[in-house]
């Protein structure tokens, strides 16, 4: 965190985020972006430093349970995405236009292994079905998991609706934990 707080990052998940662009190239100027479990706000960060929605026109939106102080070029949604206004209020936000849909949610840890994984699966379970409704044709969606008993299902399933999907530990992600990052891209719309 010290790292992150002298670059001027509000979470070390922003190298995270850093690592998985490095490798797939998915946050390009002008790309229009959903930020899902986007607090405090180091994704958000990094995504409009890429896309530069001042200068492209572009759109950042970025959505949390938590409250999130405001980040230059970003839109920020506070709400639960389990909750129907919140997710129509995104739906109507981003106009089916969206190039990029991350996705870091992640539920409060209990200690207990196959608890958290079953919980971290749920959460990604709704973000794809957001995905699948706000990406545009060729779209992406980075979603990051617990690796468990239910994470071949999603992977399984995402290979249904994007023509590429691959799983990716960024260097930043603790060896010892069990998280990693599914990415699908070229999304099959229809
Ligand atoms: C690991 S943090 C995200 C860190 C963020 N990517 C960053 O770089 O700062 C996970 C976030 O998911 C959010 N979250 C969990 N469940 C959620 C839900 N149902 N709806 C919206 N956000 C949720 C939490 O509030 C938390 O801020």
């Amino acid at each position: 965190m010290r790292r992150a707080h002298k670059e001027g990052y509000r979470s070390r998940a922003a190298y995270k985020l850093q690592q998985i662009h490095e490798k797939f190239n998915l946050l390009k100027p002008g790309k229009n972006i959903v930020d899902l479990g986007a607090a405090p706000g180091g994704w958000t960060q990094v995504a409009t430093e890429k896309v530069l929605p001042d200068q492209t026109g572009c759109q950042v939106i970025s959505l949390d349970i938590s409250e999130m102080s405001p980040i230059p070029g970003a839109v920020i949604l506070k709400g639960d995405l389990f909750d129907q206004e919140t997710l129509e209020e995104l739906i109507q936000k981003s106009q089916n236009k969206i190039d990029v849909v991350l996705c870091d949610m992640a539920a409060p840890s209990t200690g207990h292994s196959q608890t958290d994984h079953l919980r971290t699966m749920v959460l990604a379970e709704v973000a794809l079905e957001v995905s699948l409704e706000v990406l545009s044709e060729g779209g992406a969606f980075v979603v990051k998991v617990l690796q468990g008993s239910d994470e071949p299902e999603l992977f399984k399933k995402m290979n249904k609706y994007f023509s590429k999907v691959k799983r990716f530990k960024p260097g930043a992600s603790r060896s010892d934990s069990t998280e990693l990052y599914i990415i699908g891209q070229k999304y099959k719309k229809n």
